[in-house]
């Protein structure tokens, strides 16, 4: 039996319109834009300041761009994953309120919760359900909505993210390109140093979760930036050894924007110039499970078939890792 693939056939995404600049978050907090930019390298980040709109509108607006430029019919998908850490409610998921919306009627959805490795971890479920053989279109979405869970009054949090968006088409294929192969791990003993401390079952919503701010991103940004340095540079050289890439047939290295100095960590352990490096963050901040498909959105164009692509991320749990890609078409202006 020949050997199936799953490769990605098209990208779609979506930020929302509303730009939140440094000028505008000095005004809120005691910071600057010099201290944004050399500390984070962040400029501005979109918003989804629309009352009543979560994160299901940015990633039905994502999928559904998706579904155009990969000409699908909705009846020809089968499952639908997402990853988030701002569902629209703690329940349903957010993939079945996106079938609803898409009319994806043969289609069955979860939702994946990695944090900020979400794309990772996606990556990896969905193209097994791909090599299963059962599955012929599969719809993986990274979408958050960071700004509803961002303390506006927290200057050590509320530069670092921002909303979006981004979808692939995973399917099958005997061609040797696709998701080639994925390292990934999870470390639960980084509970403390990240994470929401109220609004789950352990300590539900109360008056008191509430006037003490217990609702929004925790972070101990030192800690999480010494694990994310090593972390991301770690495998991602592991994956590259593995695979047999080096610095000339790596073309791509698509990291996790949440910090301008870890970006650099990574490409400087690849020996990668920064012009083989994919990044946004200046312009979209960190919208956790969206950064890696919202790079490739935006670099779409520059993409040949045959590219091998390196993502990695680190985020909440902890959870990180690296997936080795080989492109699967030529990227046009769209
Ligand atoms: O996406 C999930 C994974 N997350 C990450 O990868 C984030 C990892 N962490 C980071 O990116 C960085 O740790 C931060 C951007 C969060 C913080 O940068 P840092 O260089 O680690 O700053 P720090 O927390 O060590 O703070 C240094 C100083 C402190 O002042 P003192 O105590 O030295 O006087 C902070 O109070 O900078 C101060 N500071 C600020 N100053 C101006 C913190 N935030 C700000 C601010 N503006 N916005």
């Amino acid at each position: 039996m020949e050997n199936i693939n799953a490769v990605i056939t098209g990208v779609g995404g979506y930020v929302p319109d509303y730009v939140l600049t440094n000028d505008e978050i000095s005004k809120m907090v005691d910071t600057n834009d010099e201290w944004i930019m050399t500390r984070i390298g962040v400029k501005e980040r979109r918003i989804l300041n629309e009352e009543g709109l979560g994160t299901s509108y940015m990633a039905r607006k994502a999928a559904k761009q998706l579904m155009q430029r990969t000409n699908s019919n909705p009846d020809d998908i089968d499952l639908v994953i997402v990853a988030t850490s701002t569902g629209d409610y703690v329940f349903p998921s957010v993939a079945s309120i996106l079938c609803d919306k898409l009319g994806l009627k043969n289609a069955f959805a979860f939702d994946l919760s990695a944090a900020c490795s979400g794309f990772l971890y996606l990556m990896e479920t969905g193209a097994s359900f791909i090599r299963s053989g059962r599955y012929k279109k599969v719809i993986i979405v990274g979408a958050d909505k960071m700004s509803a869970i961002t303390d506006y009054t927290d200057r050590a949090t509320c530069p670092i993210f921002g909303d979006g968006a981004a979808a692939f088409m995973l399917e099958p294929t005997t061609e040797n390109v696709g998701i080639m192969d994925a390292i990934l791990h999870t470390d639960g003993k980084g509970l403390p140093f990240l994470h929401m401390k109220a609004g789950g079952s352990v300590c539900p919503a109360s008056y008191f979760t509430v006037d003490n701010h217990m609702h929004y991103v925790y972070q101990e940004g030192r800690t999480v930036f010494k694990y994310a340095v090593s972390n991301m540079s770690n495998v991602s050289a592991e994956i590259a050894e593995r695979n047999h890439l080096d610095k000339d047939s790596i073309n791509w290295v698509i990291p996790h924007q949440a910090n301008m100095r870890i970006i650099d960590a990574v490409a400087n352990r690849l020996e990668l110039p920064l012009d083989k490096v994919m990044i946004n963050i200046q312009r979209y901040g960190n919208s956790s499970a969206a950064t890696l498909p919202l790079c490739i959105w935006d670099f779409e164009s520059k993409l040949k078939k045959g590219d091998n692509l390196i993502f990695t991320a680190f985020g909440a749990g902890f959870t990180w890792g690296a997936v080795y890609v080989k492109w699967g078409y030529d990227g046009k202006e769209q």
